[in-house]
């Protein structure tokens, strides 16, 4: 059977990376979360004090990020989890403002350069599963399998908030709703790499389908595509 690349794009809390995981895990083959890259320069630079509510300091964070060290490791479950140099900040990546921080960072040209050029290396011998934004356009446009995955912000936003709450934390859905819709937005109209479907990606809108059957359509068209 060929190893191909799976390059999975979408919307913001549409089960892209449970998919993705899920795909990667029953075939083998290694799984790269591009969100949580994203989402790790984010806490990295509001570690070094470049990242604030009020604005991003650009230069700084340009010199700093030829130092960034940003990699996955598989824990005793065969968990992928995100690792900055030699900490795992898996947890601390997955709240609200790491979110929101990550969707600034991403619209910087210099960041998005380093982290393809990271993501692209990754992908070199191919067997991987890879999800995010610009994956099927920008980082692999070769890649064999492109899925676009897509539900309403409603849904979206239940099933974040849902998962928020399940972590403990206090949120109210309708301000979940809406940095969904503010996420949406920065991620379809930003000047570099915006979030578009890719011409040759295959659309899942999965607003009324159940876990089970996204990873069932998921599978069978790897399977198609490996067949080939
Ligand atoms: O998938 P996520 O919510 O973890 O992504 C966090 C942010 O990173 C999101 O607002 C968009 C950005 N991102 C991106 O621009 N390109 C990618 N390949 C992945 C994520």
């Amino acid at each position: 059977m060929k190893k191909i690349i799976v390059a999975i794009d979408g919307y913001s809390s549409c089960g892209k990376s449970t998919m993705a995981k899920a795909l990667a895990k029953e075939v083998g083959y290694a799984y790269i979360d591009t969100g949580a890259m994203y989402r790790a320069v984010a806490l990295f630079a509001k570690r070094l004090g470049f990242l604030t509510e009020q604005k991003i300091d650009e230069e700084r964070l340009k010199k700093a990020l030829t130092d960034i060290e940003i990699s996955f490791r598989l824990n005793k479950d065969g968990v992928s989890e995100t690792f900055l140099g030699e900490e795992k900040v898996e947890k601390m990546i997955r709240n609200m403002e790491m979110a929101s921080g990550a969707s600034r960072v991403s619209e910087l040209k210099f960041v998005r350069q380093v982290l393809v050029a990271q993501q692209q290396a990754m992908g070199i011998e191919k067997g991987i599963v890879m999800d995010g934004r610009d994956i099927g356009t920008v980082v692999f446009p070769q890649a064999e399998l492109k899925i676009f995955v897509t539900a309403t912000p409603e849904i979206r936003a239940k099933r974040r908030y849902e998962e928020l709450v399940a972590k403990g934390e206090s949120v109210v859905f309708e301000e979940v709703l809406q940095g969904t819709i503010e996420r949406d937005y920065r991620d379809t109209h930003r000047v570099e790499s915006p979030l578009v479907q890719a011409a040759d990606a295959l659309i899942l809108d999965n607003s009324e389908m159940s876990l089970a059957e996204q990873q069932e359509w998921l599978k069978n068209r790897f399977f198609e595509v490996c067949n080939e």
